[in-house]
């Protein structure tokens, strides 16, 4: 089945509802798509001791590994200020995170308020440290 984007999009955007920013009142939505098409939200959870923060996209995928799933097709992220008006990219800590279940066509999925534009994970983590070296 094909990927609904604009569908995505409104699901992060409902996911941002919850997130937790009282320190840089940045707020982030993810919403997680599984192979089989099962669906995890994320929103950023900030910390007073703020090195504490977790991040939208690993809160979804905390979510999802935590349920058994380990299979993705695609995460949408959006962020922001107030409005969303910019496209908010996964932090270098997530896109590492990502890859230890993600393949590299693995789709990042963003939108700045207007248009939609998708990433994968290989373009934007071109490089990546993973469990191959470690054999
Ligand atoms: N943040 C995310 O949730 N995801 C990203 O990809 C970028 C940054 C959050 C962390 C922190 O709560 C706030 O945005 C500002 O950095």
């Amino acid at each position: 089945m094909s990927i609904n984007y604009e569908e995505l999009v409104q699901l992060a955007l409902f996911s941002r509802q919850r997130a937790y920013a009282p320190y840089s009142n940045f707020k982030v939505g993810a919403y997680l798509l599984d192979a089989n098409d099962e669906c995890y939200y994320g929103c950023n959870i900030e910390n007073a001791s703020y090195s504490a923060t977790i991040c939208a996209e690993r809160g979804a995928f905390m979510q999802a590994v935590s349920v058994g799933t380990r299979k993705f097709k695609a995460i949408c992220i959006v962020g922001g200020t107030n409005e969303i008006t910019d496209f908010c990219y996964p932090c270098g800590v997530c896109l590492q995170f990502m890859s230890e279940f993600c393949d590299k066509d693995f789709e990042i999925v963003l939108f700045n308020g207007k248009e939609i534009r998708v990433h994968t994970l290989g373009e934007l983590l071109p490089y990546v440290f993973d469990k191959e070296q470690l054999k």
